[in-house]
């Protein structure tokens, strides 16, 4: 059978369109989670990170960034440990690998929910959110050093109204070590280093 090539101008119009239809699903996420999540901010200000570390960055890899931690709209089989509840291991393996499981399920369903049918974005999705706090190739690598960026500038207020009521000042410090520590690329650990050093001066002016 001969291969039948389009013409460029046909090529550009289905790459349009194809663009137009992502940007019409990354709006409807975007939506999604601002409506249901409290914190809404924090993951809108990933996938802006994740855009800014790679602007060629793919579509699984967006939604990933905007829903990674979408469990945490959903209290309903909610369970300990978890960053609210004192004591908690930032890098408890466990409870990481539980907290990107669900959200990746619920992520999922919204995703079949918009009639999205296309299985390699969907597992692809599903595979970035699971180990968003693991990290382990370039792309997940990306995802949670995303993460800590948007954490280290959203999210510290967060942590800091929590002392002391429910956070120590040491819980609070290993928090922010953490997300900071566990950064991969140097690029990322660049623009990161500023809003870690503030983190740090906020807390000890307490
Ligand atoms: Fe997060």
């Amino acid at each position: 059978m001969v291969a039948v090539r389009l013409p460029h101008q046909f090529q550009n119009i289905l790459m349009a369109q194809t663009k137009l239809q992502e940007e019409k699903l990354l709006g409807e996420i975007r939506s999604w989670v601002t409506k249901i999540y409290s914190n809404a901010d924090h993951l809108l200000r990933t996938e802006y990170w994740l855009f800014r570390l790679n602007p060629k960055v793919d579509l699984a890899s967006r939604i990933a960034a905007l829903t990674h931690d979408i469990e945490r709209a959903f209290e309903d089989g909610r369970k300990p440990p978890s960053p609210e509840i004192k004591s908690a291991r930032w890098d408890d393996p466990v409870y990481n690998k539980w907290h990107g499981e669900r959200s990746a399920d619920l992520t999922c369903q919204k995703l079949e929910g918009l009639k999205v049918r296309d299985r390699s974005i969907l597992n692809k999705t599903k595979r970035l959110i699971r180990l968003h706090e693991f990290g382990g190739d370039s792309e997940t690598d990306l995802v949670k050093d995303a993460d800590s960026l948007s954490f280290l500038e959203i999210n510290v207020p967060l942590f800091i109204s929590r002392i002391p009521t429910t956070l120590t000042k040491e819980e609070a410090r290993e928090k922010f070590d953490y997300m900071f520590g566990r950064i991969t690329s140097a690029e990322a650990k660049n623009q990161a280093n500023p809003l870690y050093r503030k983190a740090l001066n906020k807390l000890n002016k307490l």
